[in-house]
């Protein structure tokens, strides 16, 4: 048994006391389950959370060198051993090896005169932006123009990644070809579904007229060689380093369609939010450590108590995307099997889902309140609206927020068992005044951090993604026609659609 196996045990035999209980016996819970930074405010009281646990899980990052690798990660070391790279996201945000740091800049700079030529027209009467990513090169940027773009009259931006061309077409639909800059999102320029949309976008530009199409196309890219070979202009590819990974890379040039329907002033004012949420996970330690503290609970959960799931519910319209951004951040980095020595893990990341309130109260909230599974929930709310209707829409939106987390904990006795609660259901809230960029990037940041310290605390690498090769793979024989090497089941499907 290794000694951090022990404190597991230690763990799991604790002692369990009610979140009723907890805050009966603890006067001064709030002072210490709640905390504050970077304009954002997080309320973990809510959570079985204790302090002698948050002791024992300290101690685990402590014996697994958590130290180290966090100094790692924010000094361009390598920090993902089975690629051989450092992961420097952060210093996108100006905090990480002065090198880097300098380098991300330099990035943005050339991000912020072609984007600023673009106004100028330098590229034709640009309106409308047709940006092409998908994963990593797509959620971020949707999340970012969804939750802040809208009020923008900038410029008019599609956001276009499953290969199915019913998406595509939806999104040109709306588009003039002589107004349209496409921009070709991808870290590795090689992504097929996303040269597949690109080479169709520059089809319909020329179907619609455009003598050069290529004039109007930008790339944003870590691989700017393939960018050239696919036949965009040197000067109109926006480079960002190989060691930002593709689902931290909204940060990069990736951000370009944020960048340019916000303005750069947002895109900066992001950077700094997620810089100010960098220098407190870098420097506090992990019994004050917001995104540890969380990483924490979700293991609290999914190891101890068997929670297979976690929820994430924004009561803001804005924040619609987030749990989708969320699932790819936290279970493309952490829904791994094994340890960076190889061994199993007792459980992969919980699986990330959600909604927005008051939506998902009148879908999936009679399963959180009265299923059978625990799934701890977080909620996020802004305390200024995101519209100018009467107040008693975003009054009705905060209450029914706060009612459902004081639900989930109290529940309801009743002589009738269809109608009572269970309660002692963990939830989170995390609150802001405002939903402003720098929130945002404070936010994002946060998970960021979670995600790592998830993956220290069960001594996993969650910059790798070797899951989702296989299926590629497979995909690229089924389209090279070899349908006689696949399973009768799969055989018989390729048979049916392509004949
Ligand atoms: O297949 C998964 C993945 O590699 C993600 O990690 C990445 O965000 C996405 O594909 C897109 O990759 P790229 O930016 O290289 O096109």
């Amino acid at each position: 048994m290794t000694q951090t196996d022990g404190i597991w045990k230690d763990i799991v035999a604790a002692e369990r006391p009610t979140l009723i209980d907890l805050f009966k016996a603890e006067p001064d819970r709030l002072s210490n389950f709640v905390f504050e930074e970077a304009g954002l405010r997080f309320d973990f009281a809510k959570t079985h959370l204790t302090k002698p646990l948050i002791a024992k899980f300290a101690e685990i990052l402590k014996a697994g060198g958590f130290d180290a690798a966090r100094d790692a990660l924010f000094s361009g070391a390598v920090v993902n051993p089975t690629e051989g790279r450092a992961a420097e996201h952060t210093a996108e945000r100006g905090q990480g090896a002065p090198e880097s740091v300098d380098r991300a800049k330099a990035y943005h700079a050339r991000m912020r005169a072609l984007i600023d030529a673009i106004e100028a027209d330098a590229m034709g009467p640009i309106r409308h932006v047709l940006h092409i990513g998908i994963g990593g090169s797509a959620l971020g940027p949707k999340l970012l123009v969804d939750a802040l773009g809208r009020e923008s009259d900038r410029y008019d931006v599609e956001i276009v990644s499953n290969v199915d061309g019913a998406a595509l077409e939806q999104a040109l639909k709306r588009f003039d070809p002589a107004a349209t800059l496409i921009a070709i999102a991808s870290k590795t320029f090689t992504t097929s579904e996303t040269m597949l949309n690109a080479r169709s976008a520059l089809a319909w530009m020329a179907e619609g007229g455009v003598e050069d199409p290529y004039g109007q196309v930008i790339a944003l890219t870590a691989a700017p060689e393939k960018a050239i070979e696919f036949g965009v202009d040197e000067t109109r590819i926006l480079p960002f380093a190989e060691s930002v990974g593709g689902r931290y890379s909204l940060w990069s040039s990736i951000g370009f369609p944020a960048a340019i329907a916000l303005g750069w002033d947002a895109f900066e004012e992001l950077l700094e939010g997620a810089g100010a949420m960098d220098r407190h996970f870098r420097y506090a330690a992990p019994e004050e450590n917001i995104p540890v503290l969380a990483a924490f609970i979700d293991y609290y959960y999914a190891i101890v108590r068997g929670a297979q799931t976690r929820a994430i519910f924004a009561y803001d319209e804005r924040l619609a995307l987030l749990p989708f951004y969320l699932q790819q951040l936290e279970m493309e980095s952490n829904g791994k099997r094994v340890t960076v020595e190889g061994d199993p893990v007792p459980i992969s990341a919980p699986i990330t889902w959600g909604g927005v309130g008051t939506d998902a109260q009148h879908a999936v909230f009679q399963l959180l309140h009265q299923g059978t599974h625990l799934v701890p929930v977080e909620f996020i709310a802004a305390i200024e609206p995101g519209h100018v209707l009467d107040e008693g829409h975003h009054k009705a939106l905060l209450t029914n927020c706060f009612a459902q987390g004081a639900a989930l904990m109290a529940g309801k006795a009743s002589d009738d068992p269809a109608r009572s609660y269970p309660g002692d259901r963990p939830s989170s809230t995390i609150l802001m005044d405002e939903l402003t960029p720098a929130r945002l990037g404070a936010l994002i940041a946060f998970y960021e951090h979670r995600v790592f310290a998830g993956a220290k605390l069960i001594g996993i690498n969650p910059f790798d993604q070797f899951g989702v090769e296989l299926g590629k793979e497979i995909a690229k024989s089924i389209e090279s026609g070899g349908a006689t090497e696949f399973d009768p089941s799969t055989k018989a499907l390729i048979e049916r659609a392509f004949g």
